[in-house]
């Protein structure tokens, strides 16, 4: 999982749902700032869930928090230098506010460990992602010394728990945790455990629980989401079960292994309208050579006939991936090969990363470094490049085409636009024209960028051209 995301926002409690009193009520209120991959945003929203039952409140904003949590990502060295970075200003504001707590969580508190209280005296709580139910003990028991949970724990599922989730049509459902892949890149197998599956009938009942409160999405998460297994239950069962829950009309996931797609799972996706025809295939290099190294347990040939095969059962299906450049022992003509299979896979986008060799792994151990960060800076401009020109060509076929768009917001740039995703996981723009957020609409694509395809709403001879959606 990609650190994506710079800083989610908040879910916030809806006003109806005020925390509850119980007897352990604090009252106080906590302020989480996010950072890294998607699932450290549902786990934002299930340390909420945690907290709201011990009466902790949510802060709308940080100046009005007595409790700030950073939710922490440790997968590349630049992750953790953001968050030493706002720790010295959180430290500042501390000086300000002594009684202020605050808290390192997630996958960097696990990596570093009390490192972060040295350097810092001002971080009040640790936990790793195992041991978030301990948070309400640890945060009561905050004062003078740090209160730190780093255990890892393989079987916690957090299953009773009921995540605080944003409000809206989509919501991010966990379904499994941890990793046993151990890529000799990285650092996930040690910061978030071993692999483990929350059970079929918990998956299930948040979907529904989701599509009673109005949601429309669900992308389903897993640090190897097709791995999931749970007794007899594997991915592919699991997926055709989420995909029929009443209400539901699109599912995602994500990421896939690219080892761990059994046919069984293209039949499911192929056989389901409400399985979007999108796949993030992460596939870090071209070359098998640094496959090998890299431990990914596929090669170039065997991925590429994933891809294949892929399309053969869903004509229209599209790739996104993520490419490292500068693994160690990376030579030229390795580049040159995870360059050619971008252009033959044909990807709609792709997060690239320069190699970031992170403590603990097994690269860092035996793998040493070759590539200077010059080189790994080159050769990823030359990836971005690559990426855009493709993604900027596959995006110029959509013009002039009729897509579905689940309308999920306001344009950032301009008010009187609206933007959604299709099902292929392309996001289109167009004037509001009286569609709102969670309707489904037919819109015509007019241009397009790398990025993002433009177009206008099908109107229909009665009106506009609305496909139903939210009630
Ligand atoms: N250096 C650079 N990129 C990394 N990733 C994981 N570990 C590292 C690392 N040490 C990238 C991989 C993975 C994504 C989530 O982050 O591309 O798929
Ligand atoms: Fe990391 Fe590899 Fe596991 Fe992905 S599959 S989380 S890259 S160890």
């Amino acid at each position: 999982m990609a650190e994506r995301i710079p800083i989610a926002p908040n879910p916030t409690f809806a006003a109806s749902e005020a925390p509850r009193s119980t007897s352990a009520s604090t009252g106080e209120r906590v302020f989480i700032e996010t950072y890294g991959c998607q699932m450290n945003v549902s786990d934002t929203e299930l340390i909420l869930g945690i907290l709201r039952p011990a009466g902790y409140r949510q802060a709308t904003a940080i100046e009005d928090a007595d409790v700030i949590l950073l939710n922490t990502c440790a997968i590349r060295e630049h992750a953790e230098q953001r968050v030493w970075g706002r720790l010295g200003e959180l430290a500042r504001l501390k000086r300000t506010r002594p009684e202020l707590k605050l808290g390192v969580v997630g996958c960097m508190a696990k990596h570093v460990g009390e490192e972060l209280t040295g350097a810092s005296a001002a971080v009040d709580v640790l936990a790793s992602p195992d041991a978030y139910r301990s948070l309400p003990r640890l945060l009561a028991a905050a004062g003078d010394s740090t209160q730190l949970d780093l255990h890892l724990d393989r079987a916690e599922q957090y299953e009773g728990i009921d995540p605080v989730r944003t409000r809206g049509i989509h919501a991010w459902v966990t379904i499994m945790r941890g990793c046993d892949k151990f890529c000799t890149f990285c650092v996930v197998p040690y910061v978030r455990g071993r692999e483990r599956s929350v059970p079929p009938d918990e998956v299930v009942r948040q979907v529904e629980d989701h599509a009673r409160a109005g949601g429309l999405e669900v992308t389903l998460l897993g640090q190897t989401v097709n791995a999931y297994h749970h007794d007899e239950v594997g991915f592919a069962e699991l997926l055709a079960r989420v995909a029929v829950v009443p209400g539901i009309r699109r599912v995602r996931f994500t990421s896939p292994h690219p080892a761990d797609f059994e046919p069984q799972v293209l039949k499911v996706m192929a056989s389901h309208p409400t399985i979007m025809k999108h796949v993030h295939l992460p596939v870090q290099s071209g070359s098998d050579r640094v496959l090998a190294r890299m431990r990914r347990s596929y090669t170039r040939a065997q991925y590429l006939d994933l891809v294949e095969r892929m399309r053969e059962a869903m004509p229209s299906v599209t790739f996104t991936t993520d490419l490292i450049a500068g693994f160690p022992g990376e030579t030229d003509e390795d580049f040159a090969e995870t360059l050619s299979l971008v252009s033959e896979v044909g990807y709609e986008s792709a997060f690239m990363f320069k190699y970031s060799e992170r403590e603990g792994t097994i690269a860092h151990r035996e793998i040493p470094e070759t590539v200077s960060e010059e080189e790994k800076g080159r050769r990823l401009t030359r990836l971005v490049e690559l990426v855009e020109v493709i993604a900027a060509e596959r995006n110029r076929a959509w013009e002039g085409r009729e897509v579905e768009v689940l309308v999920e917001g306001q344009s950032r740039r301009d008010a009187s636009r609206l933007y959604g995703k299709t099902e292929h996981g392309k996001t289109v723009v167009f004037p509001a024209n009286g569609a709102r957020p969670g309707d489904f609409v037919r819109a015509r694509v007019l241009r397009s960028t790398s990025h993002t395809l433009h177009g206008e709403l099908m109107v229909a001879q009665a009106g506009l051209a609305l496909l139903g959606g939210a009630a």
